[in-house]
């Protein structure tokens, strides 16, 4: 019998001869058995070994088999337990049962029960160590998703801090060179009234600067932080120009024309700054990678019909988007970009955040004829 070669018994009955013979037979059979002549003994011997399967007498001096099952059920809960009781005593096998025992023989113990009984046993355990890892896996597999989702934000962050990188350089040169030239006026000597007029033009340009690499900073910073959704009122126009703010200079390099045309009657919403925005980046950043070799961007916002809400749609004159394609493109996961572009979960992101917000997202797109994505938002979102 191969399949026991790797299981472990141990034994617990008061009587010496039982014990010897049960012993011969579950060996022959190829198990590994240790016995006990008593429940303390035998618990003992579990704590040591950590059997698959325990087969105790019930009727011992000291300690019996119930509590010996009791015991090992709290301390050992994997270990299965088989019990052996006397002819006729049923009601001490149901409680037996009804502590998890895994099935009882009645003695005079025969060969085919008791190996009938095991094998019952043996199927147990190896059912709940199989439903163990699968629960193991599951959690493994939660877990995972949760990295994934962190990585993915980590890495569109990335991208963002390429553009933003950029968007800073460029006021912070300027600074540097207005600082330098007004050093070297002042090395000249000449006294400072001398130079007022054009220090003052210098400053106000080093202050605008400043203001605006500082804007970018916090706005990025306002976006990576990991926040519970905050509801506040939304001025819809701010945050798109924050949203530009951040993209623009990948909008450049990509060739990448820009309109915004936004409402100027468009009121304010309740909603989450943070999460709308990365909606609005999240469409963008799509518009961009749709438009390798460059092309339009449009960003209009205002009333939606009926007045009932705010729609904000980002149009690009990209790919487009493939018809068998449509129906899964907000599922997460589904990226039909090169492996490391794009992991799929921008749209789905979207998707969830509109839910949040009681509004939805829209798309109309064909292949080579661009793609319109409409955020709805009604005026209580949130
Ligand atoms: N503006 C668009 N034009 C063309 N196809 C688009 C556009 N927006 C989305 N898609 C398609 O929908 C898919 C899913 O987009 P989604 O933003 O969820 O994932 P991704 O951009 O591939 O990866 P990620 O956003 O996680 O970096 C894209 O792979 C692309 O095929
Ligand atoms: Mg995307």
């Amino acid at each position: 019998m191969p399949e026991s070669a790797y299981w472990t018994i141990v034994l617990i009955d008061d009587e010496a001869d039982i014990r010897e013979v049960m012993t011969m037979s579950l060996q022959d059979s190829g198990y590994r058995v240790l016995d006990a002549s008593n429940g303390e003994a035998g618990i003992r011997l579990c704590h040591q070994e950590k059997p698959e399967i325990v087969i105790t007498d019930i009727r011992m001096p000291g300690m019996d088999g119930i509590q010996v099952l009791k015991t090992i059920k709290t301390s050992l809960p994997d270990t299965e337990v088989i019990v052996a009781t006397a002819f006729g005593d049923i009601d001490v096998a149901i409680r037996a049962l009804q502590l998890d025992a895994s099935d009882f023989i009645t003695k005079p113990i025969s060969d085919e029960a008791l190996f009938l009984a095991l094998r019952r046993a043996q199927q147990r355990y190896t059912s709940r160590k199989k439903l163990l890892d699968y629960t193991a896996l599951l959690e493994q597999q939660v877990v995972n998703q949760a990295r994934i989702l962190h990585q993915d934000k980590l890495m569109s962050m990335g991208r963002l801090a390429a553009s933003v990188v950029h968007e800073i350089n460029n006021p912070l040169s300027g600074i540097l060179n207005y600082i330098r030239l007004m050093i070297r006026m002042l090395g000249k000597g000449q006294p400072i009234e001398f130079h007022k007029d054009k220090f003052l033009q210098y400053l106000d340009v080093v202050e605008r600067e400043t203001a605006r690499c500082s804007g970018i900073v916090s706005n990025l910073l306002t976006f990576s932080r990991r926040t519970e959704p905050v509801v506040h009122p939304v001025n819809i126009p701010d945050m798109i120009d924050r949203s530009v703010m951040l993209i623009r200079h990948k909008l450049d390099i990509s060739h990448i024309r820009l309109t915004v045309s936004v409402k100027p009657d468009i009121p304010v919403v309740n909603g989450d700054m943070n999460q709308l925005q990365q909606c609005i980046l999240n469409l963008i950043l799509n518009a961009i990678d749709a438009m390798p070799d460059g092309g339009s961007l449009t960003i209009r916002a205002g009333m939606g019909p009926d007045n009932a809400g705010v729609a904000i749609q980002i149009q690009d004159t990209g790919t487009g988007i493939a018809e068998s394609d449509l129906p899964h493109i907000f599922e997460p996961f589904f990226s039909t970009k090169e492996a490391g572009y794009g992991v799929g979960l921008g749209l789905s992101t979207v998707f969830g955040i509109m839910e949040r917000h009681g509004g939805r997202v829209d798309v109309i797109s064909r292949t080579g004829q661009g793609a319109t994505f409409t955020l709805w938002l009604p005026m209580s979102a949130g």
